[in-house]
């Protein structure tokens, strides 16, 4: 008996210490005979990724970084360009350092290469999830034939706060849409399944930031997030968690603290959910100095903030140093254990592993790659067609849109003529100058039919240390070479507009008034371009804006003065000719809204799926008094979340049920018939929410649940249908267990969150 127990307790022992590698018998192996030679510098050196630095300037042999990388002290580098400076980098690695281990390259492919995409929030807004995850995998094709293996994407924060700038990086305000493009854009960078990794053209993903992050107080970048659990799961997890069952390589650390404590040394965080709960098998990397932020944000010193985050379960370093210079001491001392460090060390060397690195340390460094496959006229094809479903049509009064090929078509304002601006934030591997301006994208697809002038008409922004500061990274508007002042540009603007037949005014945000750390209170157009925008419909002549945001903006004066506005993000390196081709009638818009736009700021944060309270405003009504709202505006949003017209109307029957009642393992489909009754083809979005009616917990008034994308012929009519099934009902209730709970539910389907067709049923 005793016997007995010894050897269970030996099998116990011996699980345990499986659990820590990854059950492939043949990896597990190679990084024990690696492992087995390491110093523990080594080991230390793994964990640690500088930013390229001098390389990107200067020579990589003779730099301070090939010093480091020789000396072991480097496991990857990020955001070097280019494919023959990889080569040599990697060439150090894999010659000059003792273990010849290679290095990981990453990047900040957000949303494409050289090649870009809309920006997240656009790409969100084409709700396809095909054209997303394809748009990944052009994107993963681009940086690997330059030699990146490693993309710091998707980036899945939740946000209800327009005024963050990153809201423009991520999907929107909704979870289950956000998880949907999570796990597309992982499947179209890495591959799925056992496909993963198989080709040189498939790079690792790194979900970011986890945790929370976009739920920073008052909108403003890196700040603090406190937040019910209940509220975590039921809202803000689900696409990190969906990138994780997803296979995503990669999780990133987010800079902001979470009850309390700096996600980076957040145990709850990177242990608890993430491996225990959730499986994660991959490494957790720090976002930018994360390490060495935990010092301002007051929790130690850099020897304390960097074994809290290893303890925590972080594995690499980004840039802060503090793993490098600290960890052998905090070994030493007892405060963190040399287990610990194997743990990080072996889950870098398992994703260089996965990669293929050890077999092919060039597998991403093949020269002929990068002269054929970046920036191709396929790739850049396909990026029209993608930018045009992301466009938003807000307002079309008395059909302004689409325009006539013929006339005179004047394009007025300080986006009109810029290229840098058109790719969006975040576009770090963009030439800058390859993007086609609007007014030659406008005047590619009206060719010699339409006559197309143009006058800037305004400056970005009257003030100019504000718009200094809305133009950084090279997304010059040239102010300093613009002598002249706002009111001598709106003259020429104005007679410019006075001899055309129509008014494209291209206006709103610059690319860097979103983004990181640009943060915004007042979320209008700015002020001389909407004195701009006034004095061009006071000629007369009918306006279209053609609005650029980075992020849900106020337009409540717009939509009540302009008669028609298109909301097209930032688009991409073909942002300029996709614009042409909707403004013109080639394609029908159909991008439909990821985020509530709000009638003003005092609205925020303003989302669809919101809860009841116990004192909701009656239907239809503004003002009630003791009733939950506001004096000075209703509650309405300006544009409900997955808002959008098209050239066409589409109309929609009531919804069938295929059963009224479900138990447990049952399923039932929704369907509704969706008729375009315009003159126009033209693809739907259609929407299918939830109302869990009486829960244990207080459930929100509706929640996106699937969607699907349609292309339907004028005239005619389709089906769509959706299977509803008790796992797409399920909650996390107060005790954080994913329940379902019996009860009657409304499904309801339409075009956009506000108008929908509803029919009940029952889970049993
Ligand atoms: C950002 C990350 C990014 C990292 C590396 C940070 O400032 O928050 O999203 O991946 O820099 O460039």
């Amino acid at each position: 008996m005793k016997k007995l127990l010894t050897l269970l307790l030996v099998c116990l022992v011996f699980a345990a210490c499986d659990d820590k590698k990854s059950g492939n018998a043949e990896m597990d192996k190679f990084i024990d005979d690696l492992m087995g030679q390491m110093t523990l510098e080594e080991k230390i050196g793994q964990l640690n990724l500088p930013s390229s630095g001098d390389i990107t300037t200067g020579e990589a042999k003779s730099s301070n970084i090939a010093e480091k990388i020789k000396a072991g002290q480097v496991g990857g580098l990020f955001n070097i360009k280019g494919v023959e400076k990889i080569k040599e980098v990697q060439r150090i690695a894999v010659e000059e350092s003792r273990l010849k281990i290679p290095l990981i390259f990453g990047m900040d492919v957000i949303h494409g290469y050289e090649t870009v995409f809309p920006i997240p929030l656009g790409m969100a807004a084409t709700f396809d999830r095909a054209a997303i995850e394809q748009s990944a995998r052009i994107a993963a094709t681009e940086a690997s034939a330059d030699g990146i293996c490693w993309t710091f994407s998707p980036m899945v924060d939740i946000s209800r706060d327009p005024r963050w700038g990153r809201v423009s990086e991520g999907s929107g305000e909704d979870p289950y849409l956000g998880g949907e493009i999570a796990k597309a854009m992982v499947y179209g960078y890495q591959g799925r399944g056992d496909d993963a990794y198989k080709s040189n053209n498939q790079i690792m993903a790194c979900v970011k930031h986890y945790a929370l992050y976009g739920a920073a107080e008052a909108g403003r970048d890196y700040g603090t997030t406190d937040m019910s659990r209940m509220r975590m799961f039921n809202e803000y997890m689900y696409p990190y968690q969906a990138a994780v069952d997803a296979g995503v390589g990669s999780v990133m650390a987010s800079f902001n603290e979470v009850d309390g404590v700096p996600a980076t040394a957040n145990k709850w965080l990177m242990t608890d959910v993430l491996r225990d709960q959730w499986g994660f098998d991959g490494f957790v990397v720090t976002d930018y100095t994360g390490i060495m932020e935990m010092i301002d944000h007051g929790i130690g010193d850099m020897q304390e903030v960097s074994a809290r985050a290893l303890d925590a379960g972080v594995d690499m370093d980004m840039v802060s140093e503090g793993f490098l210079s600290t960890l052998k001491q905090s070994v030493e001392e007892g405060k963190v254990t040399e287990e610990q460090l194997n743990l990080a060390c072996r889950r870098i060397l398992e994703a260089k592993y996965k990669l293929g690195l050890f077999d092919d340390p060039y597998k991403y460094c093949d020269a002929e790659r990068a002269k054929k496959e970046i920036y191709t006229d396929e790739h850049r094809t396909i990026a029209r067609q993608t930018a045009a479903k992301s466009f938003v049509l807000l307002k079309n009064d008395n059909n302004t849109l689409p325009l006539d090929k013929k006339g005179t078509v004047a394009v007025i304002g300080p986006l009109a003529n810029s290229s840098s601006n058109m790719p969006g934030t975040w576009s770090v591997a963009v030439n800058l100058v390859a993007p086609k301006t609007l007014v030659e994208g406008i005047k590619d697809v009206v060719g010699d039919k339409a006559r197309v002038t143009y006058a800037k008409g305004s400056h970005l922004i009257s003030d100019a240390a504000y718009e200094e500061r809305a133009t950084m990274f090279g997304r010059t508007l040239n102010r300093e070479q613009e002598k002249r002042t706002d009111a001598q540009m709106l003259a020429e603007a104005l007679s410019v507009a006075r001899n055309a037949d129509v008014i494209v005014a291209a206006l709103g945000e610059s690319s860097e008034m979103s983004g990181e750390s640009s943060s915004r209170t007042d979320l209008g157009i700015p002020d001389v371009q909407k004195t701009l925008l006034k004095e061009l419909l006071k000629t007369g002549k009918p306006v279209v804006l053609v609005l650029f945001a980075g992020r849900p903006m106020t337009l409540t004066w717009e939509d009540e003065n302009v008669p028609a506005i298109l909301n097209v993000w930032f688009g991409g390196t073909e942002a300029a000719p996709a614009i042409g081709d909707v403004l013109f009638g080639d394609v029908s818009p159909s991008g439909k809204l990821p985020a509530t736009f709000p009638q003003n700021v005092g609205q925020v944060p303003l989302f669809y799926n919101h809860k009841n309270t116990g004192r909701p405003l009656a239907q239809g009504q503004w003002f009630q008094k003791f009733r939950s709202n506001y004096l000075d505006v209703s509650n309405e949003p300006l544009y409900p979340f997955g808002y959008g017209l098209s050239y066409t109307q589409f109309d929609y029957s009531d919804v069938r049920l295929s059963a009224t009642e479900i138990d447990g393992n049952g399923e039932l489909t929704a369907t509704v018939t969706v008729t375009n009754k315009g003159k126009y083809d033209s693809d739907e979005v259609v929407q299918l929410y939830i109302r869990d009616l009486v829960g244990s917990v207080t459930r929100p008034v509706r929640e996106l649940k699937d969607f699907e994308r349609v292309t339907i012929k004028a005239g005619e009519s389709k089906d769509v249908s959706f299977t509803i099934t008790p796992e797409k009902l399920k909650f996390y209730n107060a005790d954080i267990q994913f329940v379902n709970e019996p009860g009657d539910f409304d499904v309801m389907i339409g075009g956009n969150s506000r108008d929908v067709k509803t029919a009940r049923f029952k889970l049993k």
